[in-house]
């Protein structure tokens, strides 16, 4: 038996310029798997081929970790020992012919498993994670996407405890064997990479359905569960046969096999994994029902499941050649669930909160020291390149250039890129080459968005001359790590005039290409203001001036309505940096006024959307206001936000308890886009009223928790009354906990809303939780729920200026990196602004950083990110 001699390698640094293909390519892939907890045993048949190009004598190169190997040999002949080397995860086989069978043999510990990579075991059941290089921890194998191999799997178990075994593809034989323990066959006809395979097997009880596909072929849908969930797997398996009905129709995309699974895991280190044909979700995005999850977890879960289906073309049948790639599957997938959603639902509302979501995650990574390319250019551990850079940039990426072709032109480019490149792995050259040829474009210049990090700047300038109205736009980037020169970009912008009477020209899409660009407008009766960006047509922050007067006219007037909410922000954030002594403001007590009355306009138009009113009506966050000022003082914009909650009820006291009752909602509970704007506008009245608490507000929130008959209001109300400092707080909270405690996804929602609490001892409260029975380091989402909201949403008490917020922060990421290296990487994310803090703090902060980049055995994951942060 060889175990990895060593198995520890030091940080390297991989490069795309380095990409080349594989010496060798598998063809098929046999594995059996006799699952047994503390010593799987996972047998691999492998064919085996010399790739073109390749020299004869190279030798067959496989990554493994953790691995025992117990047998190896080529084409049924054992290997000696001197025969090959298995050291720093990597298994070195010399002298192998053109064309051959490996077979190996090894036994993996998924008891032992706590990075949840590879095969591990989640509440007795098992399970795996693959992507991006889990297959490496199951068996021998080159792990990365360009080998595509066909599988055919083989599980044996015990039948009691797992009566359910899963693989990819479509099912085959099944039988009992001795022992108590019986065996499944599954078999997957398309070739697929390593990091898209996945089996389970447990004790698990199933929703079934089915789907008619375009060309009639009917497909099962199943969505597995432990037992005492199946109630709650209704929602998913609708959205599911929305999301593959949505696909054929909107993309011509049609699914490959007979059965489309999908399970709920507890333990899971992000959302989701589209494994060919056996989606893995973490339960929090798959399991709801109305007196669990919230109307946003509804939401949550339609666009996940949407996105896990979505990848099988986008991410399955074309695969991505090397993970710098990561975006042409994950982008592109992110653009397909965000239509998908709008589609669902309400665009507007739709752009509106993926708009906030790329602010909040993508922006801020973007201005900071983990700044990086849509297609990054280097990596020590791909993990931690799953970003919102290459998610939601790169989603945005492909909004622009549909912005540039025109919806008939892009389809043709999407139904020439998945014909070109199916079965294959492809590149984002592939991608924007397939845009290119269906329409004649030439996306020379506008590659440079995924070449080159930072969130441009654009400055707009107007002047106003007899009749002719002159835009001037200016672009600028600031340097990122390793980038100082930006050239400029190509940036379409959408835009149209508005008057004092409403719209003046009819909407336009401008090219700006060069540093600086006028566009004139001619034959105008008045000045007109300028709506632009609409719809967030480009991911740019623009710097113009606007006065009182113009924005009233943009907020009540322009056509657009993601504009109308965009600049009722941009107002309300300019307050609040006034507010915070970050920028000047003349009259702010006046604005203040104009402001509240003019959303109060929009919260009481019973034209428009309430989910529409819901986003106008919600105020910025702390963590919000701290991206948007150039210095961050967490007590001054925490006391800038009291204010501007107290300014604006002041002025809409009246309208807010109106908008609340006339919000209730009757009937039976449907989670879709018309009752759950109702519950989001209802609900934003009460976090307003909740500004300032009367009893009587509190004693509406009170009566809210205890007669709801939905998550959703009685979260709402929970939430409030703990992120206040009412009497009833306690109370509400720990009855919260009792009638819930059995259901550890709705006591996540508990452990958030106190990790966001405010009050002097407030960072108390959160180091008593870490102790407490519904918070466990083994789990990632309440690793998530307390430690990383309170990380990345409580800054009063993450930046407290004593320490002892980033003392407990840095003990739990040097904790958790013992135990799951993926969480504790991600974990830092939380200080990605430190450079931003006021000095004291940034000294405190930055120091711990670099001690912590410094220190001997780290996982290389969070190496990897203390040092970019810290540099
Ligand atoms: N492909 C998955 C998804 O976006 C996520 C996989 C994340 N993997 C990781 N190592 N972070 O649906
Ligand atoms: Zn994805």
């Amino acid at each position: 038996m060889k175990t990895d001699t060593a198995p520890q390698s030091a940080p390297k640094k991989i490069f795309l310029k380095d990409y080349a293909k594989p010496d060798y390519l598998v063809e098929h892939v046999s594995l059996t798997f006799a699952l047994d907890k503390t010593k799987t045993r996972v047998t691999a048949r492998l064919s085996v081929k010399r790739n073109d190009g390749a020299a004869a004598d190279a030798p067959l190169v496989l990554d493994g970790e953790d691995l025992d190997l117990v047998a190896i040999a080529v084409d049924g002949k054992s290997l000696g020992e001197d025969a090959y080397t298995y050291e720093h995860n990597v298994l070195t086989v010399r002298d192998v012919p053109a064309a051959f069978t490996l077979e190996t043999e090894v036994l993996i510990n998924p008891d032992a498993n706590t990075k949840l990579s590879g095969l591990y075991i989640s509440n007795g059941m098992f399970c795996t994670q693959c992507e991006a290089e889990g297959f490496r921890r199951i068996t021998f194998f080159p792990d990365r996407p360009d080998v595509l191999s066909t599988y055919d799997v083989r599980i044996e178990a015990d039948k009691s405890a797992y009566p359910v075994l899963l693989a990819n593809g479509n099912p085959g034989d099944k039988g009992d064997l001795e022992n108590g323990r019986h065996f499944a066959e599954w078999a997957d006809p398309h070739p697929k990479p390593a990091y898209l395979f996945a089996l389970v097997g447990g004790d698990l009880a199933h929703k079934q359905d089915s789907f008619t596909t375009m060309s009639g072929r009917e497909v099962t849908l199943q969505i597995f569960v432990q037992p005492h969930n199946l109630d709650k797997t209704d929602y998913a398996l609708d959205a599911l046969k929305r999301s593959m009905k949505w696909d054929e129709e909107t993309f011509g995309r049609e699914y490959d096999l007979d059965i489309f699974m999908i399970v709920a895991v507890d333990h899971f280190n992000f959302g989701a994994m589209e494994n060919k044909g056996l989606n893995i979700f973490n339960s929090s995005c798959v399991l709801a029902s109305e007196t669990t999850a919230t109307d946003g977890d509804f939401e949550l879960i339609e666009s996940i499941v949407a996105h896990e289906y979505f990848h099988n073309w986008s991410g399955n049948r074309v695969t991505c050649r090397d993970w710098f790639q990561l975006c042409l599957k994950e982008g592109f997938t992110v653009f397909r669930d965000q239509e998908f959603t709008a589609d669902q639902r309400s665009r507007a509302v739709a752009r509106i909160r993926d708009v906030r979501r790329l602010w909040q995650r993508q922006f801020q990574e973007d201005a900071g020291p983990l700044a990086h390319p849509v297609r990054p250019e280097s990596y020590i551990t791909i993990d931690n390149f799953y970003t919102a850079t290459v998610y939601d940039k790169g989603a945005e990426l492909v909004r622009m250039m549909k912005t540039l072709l025109g919806p008939e032109d892009f389809r043709k480019a999407t139904d020439l890129y998945f014909d070109r490149n199916d079965g294959t792995a492809a590149t984002v050259e592939d991608f924007v080459g397939a845009m290119e040829e269906a329409s004649g474009i030439d996306l020379t210049q506008f590659r440079r968005w995924y070449s080159d990090a930072g969130t441009p700047q654009i400055s707009a300038t107007e002047a106003w001359d007899n009749g002719t109205y002159a835009l001037t736009l200016t672009q600028h980037t600031d340097p990122t790590p390793g980038q100082d020169d930006k050239a400029p970009r190509h940036i379409p912008v959408r835009m149209g005039l508005i008057g004092p009477d409403g719209p003046m020209v009819d909407e336009k899409v401008l090219q700006l290409k060069e540093e600086s660009q006028t566009f004139t407008f001619d034959g105008l009766q008045t000045k007109p203001v300028a709506s632009l960006f609409r719809g967030f047509s480009a991911p740019v922050t623009v710097k113009r001036e606007l006065d009182t007067e113009e924005r009233l006219r943009l907020i009540a007037q322009d056509t657009d309505s993601f504009n109308r909410w965009a600049t009722a922000h941009a107002f309300a954030m300019d307050l609040l940096k006034s507010m915070a002594g970050q920028q000047e403001m003349k009259n702010s007590h006046e604005a203040l006024i104009s402001y509240a009355k003019a959303i109060e306009t929009i919260i009481t138009d019973e034209t428009l959307e309430p989910a529409f009113r819901a986003e106008v009506l919600r105020v910025p966050t702390e963590t919000d206001i701290g991206r948007a000022v150039a210095q961050i003082d967490p007590d001054a914009i925490s006391e800038a936000r009291r204010k501007f909650r107290r300014g604006l009820l002041e002025t809409l006291k009246g309208t807010l308890s109106d908008l609340y009752t006339a919000n209730l909602v009757n009937d039976d509970y449907d989670p879709g886009a018309d009752q759950a704007g109702k519950r989001a506008l209802k609900n934003a009245a009460l976090a307003l009223l909740m500004a300032e608490p009367s009893d009587t507000t509190a004693e509406l929130a009170l009566r809210q928790a205890d007669n709801a008959t939905n998550m959703t209001d009685e979260a709402g109300a929970v939430s409030l009354l703990a992120q206040s400092n009412r009497p009833e707080r306690e109370d509400a909270l720990s009855r919260f906990y009792d009638k819930w405690k059995h259901d550890p996804l709705v006591v996540n929602k508990w452990l958030v809303w106190q990790a966001l609490a405010g009050g002097e001892d407030a960072l108390d409260k959160i180091i008593a939780l870490t102790r407490h029975e519904a918070f466990d380091m083994g789990n990632p989402n309440k690793v998530r729920s307390l430690i990383g909201a309170f990380a990345m949403e409580n800054p009063k008490a993450f930046h407290r200026a004593d320490g002892a917020g980033y003392d407990l922060f840095f003990e739990k990421v040097r904790e958790l990196d013992k135990r799951n290296p993926q969480v504790a990487a991600r974990l830092l994310t939380a200080t990605e602004a430190w450079r931003r803090l006021e000095p004291k703090r940034r000294d405190m902060l930055g120091s711990r950083l670099k001690a912590l980049a410094q220190e001997d055995g780290l996982s290389n994951n969070t190496f990897e990110m203390a040092e970019r942060l810290s540099d």
